[in-house]
């Protein structure tokens, strides 16, 4: 049977924006976060503290956070590494986010880093967040497919992302970060998670919809048992660091699913149109979720 009520993990504000060609005011970024909140969305992950060269629509990621104040200490942000740890902590931020690669060549053009010396970056980061009191989660990028070394082995990945959830995060998400895999795939790499000693409160699934999959890859991991569901509003985002890379998995198309389903998710589906419909339009273009489309 699938599970009762599910997390949804709104990351709009950072996977949808940090790929948008136009620069995004601040005040705009508070409001988008303020208003998925008032949705009822439990999770919002706010924006990065990388490079700001790297990502430079997240460049202004210290005076989003200070300008959501008490708002927005507990919400999730990206860090890669100590510095970006030690920005996230003059804010007195509650919860981080390492996002490591699976595949080597993703690791260079994500980090500016070998598959293994990602390891010694992401280290001494998540030890001192967990000394800090923080939370700390990790993703795992390329878990389906890489642009430029095409297939993944799943024994890869398993190893990778166990690796990476060790340092102390208290949970992993698995990332297709193209869009490539399938429903199929999706249950394989579960399993081998699962038989790797991981329960499925640990693990969480990022699908971007490159390929129109990510639904059916959403369904296919409700029934592995997984409760907690990355999306972002009107299907916003991509990696900058990975061709072919587009939105993720629209939070309005995984609620109408899930509403369908009478699986629990606390948000308020009007609320949420109506703010990725006002974003679409701040960002000047439509939204390409379907359910936001059909409702707008
Ligand atoms: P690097 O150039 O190797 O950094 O970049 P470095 O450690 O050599 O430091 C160079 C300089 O950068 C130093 O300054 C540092 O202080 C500074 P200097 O001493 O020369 O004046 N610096 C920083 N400044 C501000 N904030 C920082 C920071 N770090 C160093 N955090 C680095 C390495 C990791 C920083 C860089 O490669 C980077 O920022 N990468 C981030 C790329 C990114 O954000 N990608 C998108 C997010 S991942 C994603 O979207 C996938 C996901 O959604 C899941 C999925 O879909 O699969 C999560
Ligand atoms: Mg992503």
């Amino acid at each position: 049977s699938l599970p009762e009520r599910v997390t949804i993990w709104e990351v709009g504000p950072r996977d949808g924006l940090q790929n948008e060609s136009a620069l995004v005011p601040t005040a705009t970024k508070v409001a988008f976060i303020r208003r998925l909140v008032a949705a009822g969305l439990p999770v919002v992950e706010a924006t990065s503290f990388v490079h700001p060269t790297w990502v430079p629509q997240l460049a202004d990621a210290a005076e989003v956070m200070a300008e959501l104040g008490d708002e927005g200490r507990g919400m999730p942000v990206l860090v890669p590494n100590e510095r970006g740890l030690d920005r996230a902590l003059e804010l007195g931020l509650e919860h981080v986010a390492i996002f490591g690669s699976a595949t080597e060549t993703f690791a260079q053009r994500n980090l500016n880093r070998g598959l293994d010396e990602q390891f010694a970056m992401f280290e001494p980061t998540v030890r001192r967040a967990r000394e800090a009191g923080l939370d700390v989660r990790a993703y795992v990028s390329m878990c389906f497919g890489d642009p430029w070394e095409g297939d993944v082995p799943i024994p890869q990945v398993v190893e990778v992302g166990k690796r990476l959830f060790d340092l102390g995060a208290s949970q992993l998400s698995l990332g297709d970060t193209i869009g490539v895999g399938t429903a199929g795939h999706v249950k394989e790499l579960l399993q081998a998670f699962a038989a790797a000693g991981m329960t499925t409160d640990q693990l969480a699934v990022h699908f971007h919809d490159t390929y129109g999959q990510a639904l059916a890859n959403a369904y296919a991991a409700l029934e592995e048992g997984i409760t907690t569901f990355d999306a972002s509003a009107g299907g916003l985002g991509g990696c900058p660091y990975a061709e072919s890379a587009t939105g993720n998995l629209a939070t309005e198309d995984l609620v109408w699913m899930l509403n369908g389903l009478g699986i629990d998710n606390g948000v308020d589906l009007d609320a949420l149109v109506g703010t990725s419909v006002w974003m679409a339009g701040e960002l000047g273009r439509p939204s390409p979720s379907r359910v936001v489309t059909a409702l707008a």
